[in-house]
């Protein structure tokens, strides 16, 4: 069994040490507050392994065997660089720190950097799965210094959620190649979100659907290719009750979203990648603009509300309700195409050479976006599929089967002004992607107009030339 170091003792801290210590690992927890670990430490003294509060890190440090494994667990960024350089001059070479939190992959790049320079270790993690997840089991994306990954692997895949008894949790490969998966993971969730926002606003503002009779349709669709971690809580988000009003707590919840960032690098990184993220794109503004609830109010006083009544533009309601999980399905398929290409990019651009398969595996128990599809897109992918999952027979089919209903309900939906920002995302993604003959023989032609840029000619192809313009 394996001795840890965890600094960090908050809501995500303490339930992954209590989790270390179910498997029967002991965890000597550092925190600023005594009391804390003091805590967590009571509430688990029955469980398999020791949780060990520490007093200052001297004796955190003191309490690890060597070479000492020390997870963090802290804010990213500035608290995360505190602890970091509180750490090194008191650790010996070898030892490792490994930070769990939601940072930027850069910034892992460096700290790998910088720690491998004076022979430490270091791991960036992607951690997800919320608070429940950190105590029951998370999903786990690991890079950075591989030596270092045998020393903790046992531990974390004991502590990590399992599919059908294979832990999802794995080393990825150098750098920061772990967060950058937990970034485009946190992208992906947050083009889902805005999806289930998207169809429960055609459910509510078209439809007239009371917040209970939608909360049926999301547990229904979870009988099918939609079911998923995030669609099986919009079912119970939706049926929730005010013990305040007596009505549905969405109906008291403020239409303004928060976001942390990861959704918006993700976009960032995508478009440094030059691989489009349309519906990650869709959703990252869709909060933007929610957020500016002050600004919205005045619009719709000067221009009217947006949402209309839509009762009959997409045929009876079980029709409506259809068309409506098959437009998810068809975005649903878009988004990770666009989510694994990034992957894909990224692992090129960066020499990671990222394992797609096993992306998809730790992605399918334990964090937000897990899925059934994500079953799917894992055999794929040991199949021999390649990032365009729009191409492998099952998901060609399904997006065959759906592309017609989504092309559907964005224009019912549009007319009707309906938000479905992430739907079109992915319809006008894929409608250009499955595009021969682009329009783009008209940029180029304009881009040689102005600024000599130079075209390739069809019948000439490799060859830089310049048009007839200015003869
Ligand atoms: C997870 C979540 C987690 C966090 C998000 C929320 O995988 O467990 O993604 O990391 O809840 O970062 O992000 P926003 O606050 O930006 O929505």
């Amino acid at each position: 069994m394996a001795h840890l170091g965890l600094i960090g003792i908050g809501v995500m801290g303490a339930a992954f040490a209590q989790n270390l210590a179910e498997e029967g690992h002991s965890v000597s927890m550092l925190d600023r507050t005594i009391a804390k670990m003091q805590a967590v430490a009571n509430e688990g003294k029955d469980l398999k392994g020791d949780l060990i509060v520490c007093a200052d890190a001297q004796a955190l440090i003191d309490s690890l065997p060597k070479p000492r494994s020390i997870l963090v667990l802290v804010p990213a960024g500035g608290p995360l660089d505190s602890v970091i350089d509180m750490l090194i001059p008191m650790l010996d070479k070898g030892d490792l720190i490994a930070d769990l939190g939601n940072s930027n992959y850069k910034n892992t790049q460096a700290r790998v950097a910088k720690l491998e320079a004076v022979g430490l270790h270091f791991l960036g993690m992607g951690i997800s799965g919320g608070a429940e997840g950190a105590r029951h089991g998370p999903s786990i994306m690991a890079g950075g210094s591989k030596d270092s990954w045998a020393r903790v692997k046992g531990p974390l895949q004991d502590a990590a959620a399992a599919f059908e008894g294979d832990p999802c949790c794995d080393w990825f490969g150098p750098g920061g190649s772990g967060h950058f998966i937990k970034m485009i993971h946190n992208g992906i969730e947050y083009g889902d979100m805005q999806q289930i926002a998207e169809t429960y606003g055609i459910m509510r503002d078209g439809l007239g659907m009371k917040a209970g009779e939608i909360a049926d349709v999301f547990k229904g669709w979870m009988k099918g290719p939609l079911n998923s971690y995030l669609i099986e809580i919009a079912g119970e988000v939706a049926a929730a009750v005010d013990p305040k009003t007596g009505g549905p707590v969405l109906d008291i919840i403020l239409d303004k979203a928060g976001q942390k960032g990861t959704g918006r690098w993700s976009v960032i990184e995508a478009l440094h990648l030059g691989t489009p993220a349309s519906l990650m794109m869709a959703a990252v503004e869709a909060r933007n603009i929610s957020a500016a609830k002050d600004s919205r109010l005045e619009m719709e006083a000067a221009f009217g509300p947006s949402p209309e009544v839509m009762i009959g533009a997409l045929g009876t309601r079980k029709a409506a309700i259809d068309a409506l999980e098959n437009a998810m399905i068809a975005a649903k398929v878009c988004a990770y195409v666009q989510g694994f290409e990034v992957l894909k990019r990224a692992s090129d651009e960066f020499e990671w050479d990222l394992d797609l398969a096993a992306i998809a595996r730790v992605w399918r128990a334990g964090c937000i976006i897990r899925s059934v599809f994500l079953d799917e897109i894992s055999d794929v992918f040991d199949g021999g599929g390649s990032s365009n999952l729009a191409l492998a027979p099952i998901f060609q089919q399904r997006l065959k089967d759906t592309m017609p209903d989504l092309q559907k309900v964005i224009v019912a939906g549009i007319s009707h002004g309906q938000q479905v920002p992430a739907l079109y995302g992915a319809l006008g993604y894929h409608n250009m992607r499955r595009t021969g003959q682009s329009t783009a023989n008209m940029i180029q032609g304009l881009r040689d107009y102005f600024g000599a840029h130079t075209f390739e000619r069809v019948d000439d192809l490799g060859v830089a030339v310049n048009g007839p313009w200015h003869d």
